[in-house]
């Protein structure tokens, strides 16, 4: 099996070296990793940071920049309207500024999640991270999503009082992001280029559309070519691509029935997608297969 993807945040704190960071950084954000519940790792493309580090920020660093501000609201529509204190993520940006390069960032979640968010996604719809709900933080009880997923250590959505409301579905699937551990900023293109280059050049127009519903319906939680994507499901790509070539039923069963196999499974019931989004999916992840591609 390979590695997961995202392993367990305590290894990769270890793992990482914060070096001597310069340029425009903010002081407050320059924290070697002391392995608190509260940390917020940010990686990848922001300036000043060497090829491979990254930062480590508590949340009393968070609420200590400027632009928090307070929204009240429900964070989703089964939990009451409370007071939030929140960091929109472009004030996040403005202490730790993205590389020019860096057009996208990720939001990788402690159980695997990963949300993709074009940095024009950013800038229109002005998601934040949320730092107090109802005045308190994690330690003092945050609410559970459905009831079951934590929000803690950070969560990140959008709000109808900062930017405008999502209209359409996103192209890299869900723009929240539960469980927040690291915040990563990366170029668009080189992220997904195993979703496109090499032998995936060539794809059938099925598989294309497959290709689209897959990165729009489960790579925030499975990984696609080259690993990329989450890892909340905790299988191959590989395991996959064979299940839909050489089991095709199961695979499309499983897909839209889950819940009939795995009750308590997080992967919800696809039961209205399509049986042309279904093709495409299973086209997909054949031709990935034939080509050799995990
Ligand atoms: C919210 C996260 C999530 C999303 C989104 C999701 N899955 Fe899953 N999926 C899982 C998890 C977790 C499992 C493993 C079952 C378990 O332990 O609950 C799984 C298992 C599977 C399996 C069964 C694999 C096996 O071992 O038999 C298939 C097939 C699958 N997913 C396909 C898909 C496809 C295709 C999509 C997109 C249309 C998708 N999943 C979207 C989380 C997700």
């Amino acid at each position: 099996m390979p590695m997961p993807l995202i392993r367990p945040l305590r290894s990769f704190l270890a793992a990482s070296a914060v070096l001597a960071v310069t340029g425009p950084l903010s002081a407050a954000l320059i924290q070697p990793g002391r392995g608190g519940s509260d940390e917020l790792t940010l990686s990848g493309l922001f300036t000043g940071l060497a090829t491979g580090s990254c930062v480590h920020a508590t949340r009393a660093d968070l609420e200590a920049l400027p632009g928090v501000v307070s929204l009240h609201e429900r964070l989703k529509p089964e939990l009451p309207e409370v007071d939030l204190r929140v960091l929109p993520l472009l004030e996040l940006f403005k202490s730790l500024p993205p590389t020019a390069a860096a057009d996208g960032i990720v939001l990788i979640g402690a159980d695997g999640w990963e949300s993709f968010l074009p940095m024009a996604f950013v800038k229109t719809y002005h998601p934040y991270l949320l730092l107090r709900y109802d005045g308190k933080v994690p330690a003092q009880g945050w609410p559970k999503i459905y009831g079951i997923k934590p929000l803690a250590p950070y969560f990140s959505d959008i709000s109808p009082s900062l930017g405008p409301k999502l209209e359409t579905p996103l192209e890299y699937g869900y723009n929240d992001a539960n469980q927040l551990v690291e915040i990563r900023a990366v170029v668009t293109a080189a992220r997904y280029a195993p979703f496109y280059g090499g032998k995936l050049a060539g794809l059938s127009v099925a598989a294309v559309a497959g290709r689209k519903t897959f990165l729009r319906e489960c790579s925030n939680c499975h990984l696609g070519p080259g690993e990329v994507g989450g890892n909340v499901a905790h299988r191959s790509f590989q395991l996959l691509c064979a299940q839909a070539t050489l089991s095709k039923d199961y695979f499309t069963h499983f897909v839209r029935n889950s819940t009939l196999y795995l009750p308590d499974t997080v992967m919800a019931p696809y039961d209205q997608m399509s049986p042309t989004e279904l093709d495409g999916l299973v086209a997909f992840l054949r031709e990935c297969r034939e080509a050799g591609v995990n």
